[in-house]
């Protein structure tokens, strides 16, 4: 087997089923098992405590590994040949929740991944089944909520911890006498992703609807990332401009004064898609040079234009027991207007961090639970 290994002064070539793939030494020493603290799991290697950079003297193939002997180092390296074989063929170690998404379009409303509220609290197949649609359609329904405030919270502790914002750790969507923001009225509300103004947006977002008895107040949903792709396919200029360049938002009423730049669109190093940042109503004064916005504003209209097309919009009833979740950096929503006199429209909603999204899914999937749905569920 040692013949397959080649040593080079920063590293070594290795042929992993068929393929020569190259790991460099300082990746291969951090990679050694011995690296890893059994018990906190925590890095116990520090590279800069050697006295040189690492160096492979010898390799070899030892049943599902590769051993290493390091210069100036007694103990032999082990490195497994899974990770070795998943970096090579992906650049990265395995990630279950680094799951491909799935671009949706307005008729999308029937395939919403829907749960009920008692299956996310004590099923963790169907809890892995929401969390997996999270991941890969940004959007998905809890059903049958349990009536009252604290539901809400129970739900969240699914999946991790609320994330307050400027306003707190709630708010309550619902006509209100004093409104500090166009949701908190009847009137119509246009395609937006919330908070831009803030540092970081929040991430998930969660909306239990209390009571819905008006008339009018379609909710409104798209996929920010098939519009942001459908732009690029059309206008790949406006594409740019909008990726490229970074506008101010705000977040202001007597008690705050929250400001940011951020992206329209965002993307990944990869250059794909990742997200969607927009809000008409909290979009601050354009701070661009004046000669760039001549190319700018067009490229933004049209983009603002696009989410009002029906080809991208999904419109349903929020309806009284349900709790929308949406990625907020990815599902632009809104909300038709309704006759404030007609019945009552009350929903309740917060935000969790992403990034316990993620950890919940990859520790039911460690657990064998992936979310995959069973055949018997597909077809029912
Ligand atoms: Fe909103």
């Amino acid at each position: 087997m040692d013949s397959d290994i080649s040593l080079g002064s920063n590293g070594l070539t290795l042929t992993l089923d068929g393929q020569e793939a190259y790991f460099n030494a300082c990746w291969l020493r951090d990679a050694c098992t011995s690296c890893i603290d059994r018990q906190t799991r925590e890095r116990i290697f520090d590279a800069s405590s050697l006295p040189d950079l690492p160096h492979v003297t010898r390799a070899w193939i030892e049943g599902d590994s590769l051993r290493i002997a390091w210069r100036d180092e007694a103990a032999v390296g082990t490195v497994p040949l899974d990770l070795l074989r998943h970096v090579a063929a992906h650049g990265r170690p395995h990630d279950p929740a680094h799951l491909p998404r799935t671009i949706w379009m307005a008729d999308f409303e029937p395939r919403i991944t829907r749960v009920s509220q008692h299956d996310m609290l004590h099923d963790e197949v169907a809890r892995a089944q929401f969390c997996r649609a999270m991941i890969t359609d940004g959007i998905a329904i809890v059903t049958d909520m349990e009536p009252g405030k604290p539901s809400l919270t129970a739900l969240v502790e699914t999946m991790g911890h609320i994330t307050p914002s400027a306003e707190g750790f709630f708010f309550e969507v619902r006509v209100e006498i004093a409104p500090t923001n166009l949701a908190f009225t009847a009137g119509a509300l246009e395609m937006h992703t919330d908070l831009p103004g803030e540092e970081a947006a929040p991430g998930l977002q969660f909306l239990h609807c209390l009571e819905n008895t008006v008339e009018g107040g379609l909710s409104l949903f798209l996929d920010g990332a098939a519009v942001a792709e459908a732009l690029r396919a059309e206008d790949p200029e406006a594409f740019d401009l909008l990726a490229t360049h970074s506008i101010p938002f705000f977040y202001r009423h007597d008690r705050l004064d929250y400001r940011a730049h951020q992206r329209v669109i965002e993307l990944d190093q990869q250059g794909r898609v990742t997200g969607v940042t927009i809000s008409q109503h909290l979009l601050d004064t354009m701070d661009l040079p004046q000669h760039l916005l001549d190319s700018y504003y067009p490229a933004f209209i049209k983009f603002i234009r696009m989410m009002q097309e029906d080809r991208f919009v999904m419109r349903f009833r929020s309806q009284a027991g349900n709790c929308v979740v949406f990625d907020n950096h990815r599902i632009v929503h809104g909300r038709e207007g309704y006759i404030a006199e007609s019945g009552r429209r009350h929903l309740r909603g917060c935000y969790m961090d992403r990034g316990a999204l993620r950890s919940t899914y990859r520790v039911l999937a460690k657990r064998g639970f992936d979310g995959i749905a069973a055949p018997a569920l597909e077809t029912a």
